[in-house]
């Protein structure tokens, strides 16, 4: 039984990491025009994309890109308009050139293919689907799925089933024999992605493919994205100038400043500790839209206080822990309700019942997934702070009401390590 871990863990050791990267791209940088090698000298040596525009005419769209992406990894490259997001998946599959630098899929070398592997490698091995869905409108929906089977000599009864698969999969069955001008938007991008899917490249490539979506469809096909990626586990590499898309659909975010990564996290971390000001600029509505969460924020309790216990002791209690009021919970731990320090005195007075035999102040609890909107809701009709429960509703913690404004008016919320560089 033991084995088993240990079998994993020396995977990992010897280079298995290896066999998980799908997509490594090392040390691309790309100039336009201008004396592109002395400029490429001139940015290797970590000059600013300006210096090197100003003193040899050349655009540095990618300044010395370098990550991999994972074997069935949803990998975001985002950043503002003309960072270089485009630049970059088009130098993965080479539509367009880097000016140096290396891109390997799997254990293929892209970079150094000739051009008719290359050809034959974004048939088979890297779909791409574009933000203008490039369909053709004379061909039907199917025609089009069809299309790249078509170029790859897939037999025509065959390529039709894998088509029709296809648009199964992205919710259009049944829409073959439509032409691309009777579909929406949102359904014209369905077709180029079943169009993609129908290639069954491992690797696909998507360069803003949602953005001329309004925002419902757009929602809805990043939840579908999302759902079909998890039956098929492709590989991945979607670009966005859209922070929440990135952060609801990626595993993992590289965000792109003047043709350089400047982060490379998960969306928690890119969220809640971006790297730079920049990051923090970007990530900040994001952040208290939706990662700003209870459990981001709470506070875990000194102590619980059970409803058995008497008001003397829970009084006790909270004054030994520099409290103003209890957190009652039953025998099993479960949230009861909040009484204040100057209602448990009053209590004593009283006879000094078990503080489960009082009225509880019932404060709504929250559970930790609760977004910073919601809080603030919550966060008016709390006397005090905030209960946070788990699914089961047992007491996990709690907001203070001041933990709450924090968040509400600081972008040093949730733990931002930004101390560093304001
Ligand atoms: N063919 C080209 N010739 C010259 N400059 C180019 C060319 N293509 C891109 N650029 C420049 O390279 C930079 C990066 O462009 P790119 O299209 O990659 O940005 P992007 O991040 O995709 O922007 P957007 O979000 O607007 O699509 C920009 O400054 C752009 O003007
Ligand atoms: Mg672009």
């Amino acid at each position: 039984m033991s084995v088993e871990p240990a079998t994993a863990g020396e995977l990992a050791a010897n280079g298995g990491a290896d066999g998980d990267v799908a997509v490594s791209v090392r040390n691309v940088y790309k100039l336009f025009g201008g004396d592109e090698q002395a400029a490429l000298e001139m940015a290797r040596e970590g000059a600013s994309r300006e210096a090197v525009q100003e003193t040899h005419g050349s655009v540095l769209a990618l300044s010395d890109v370098s990550f991999d992406v994972k074997r069935g990894e949803l990998f975001i490259v985002m950043g503002l308009s003309g960072c270089g997001k485009s630049t970059l998946v088009r130098c993965i599959n080479r539509l367009i050139e880097p000016t140096a630098g290396e891109v390997w899929l799997g254990d293929h070398e892209v970079t150094s293919l000739s051009a008719s592997d290359l050809r034959q490698l974004r048939r088979t091995d890297l779909a791409m689907v574009f933000q203008h869905f490039g369909l053709m409108p004379h061909r039907n929906v199917l025609d089009n799925v069809c299309w790249g089977l078509e170029v790859n000599g897939v037999e025509r009864r065959r390529r039709r089933e894998r088509a029709e698969e296809a648009l199964t999969a992205v919710g259009l069955g049944g829409w073959g024999a439509n032409m691309p001008d009777q579909l929406s938007g949102g359904m014209k991008q369905r077709v180029g992605l079943a169009r993609a899917l129908a290639l069954d490249a491992p690797v696909l490539l998507m360069d803003e493919p949602f953005s001329a979506l309004d925002p419902v469809i757009r929602r809805d096909l990043q939840d579908e994205l999302s759902a079909l990626q998890e039956r098929v586990h492709k590989t991945i590499i979607f670009i966005t100038h859209d922070l929440s898309e990135a952060v609801r659909i990626g595993d993992r975010i590289a965000i792109m400043r003047d043709g350089a990564i400047v982060q490379l996290d998960s969306p928690t971390d890119v969220v809640l500790n971006p790297a730079d000001a920049f990051v923090r600029d970007f990530t900040k509505e994001v952040r208290l839209q939706s990662m700003v969460t209870a459990e981001s924020i709470m506070h875990e309790l000194p102590r619980v206080v059970r409803g058995d216990r008497l008001a003397s002791e829970a009084l006790d209690d909270i004054v030994a822990d520099d409290r103003v009021h209890a957190m009652i919970v039953d025998g099993a731990g479960r949230y009861l309700g909040v009484e204040s320090g100057a209602r448990l005195r009053r209590a004593v007075r009283d006879g000094d019942p078990p503080v489960g035999d009082l009225p509880l102040t019932a404060t709504d609890a929250v559970t930790g997934d609760t977004v910073l909107d919601d809080l603030v809701a919550h966060g008016l009709r709390a006397a005090h702070s905030i209960p946070v429960v788990d699914g089961d509703g047992m007491l996990v913690g709690e907001i203070p009401l001041e933990a709450l404004a924090e968040a509400m008016t600081s972008d040093e919320s949730a733990g931002a390590n930004g101390a560093d560089d304001g």
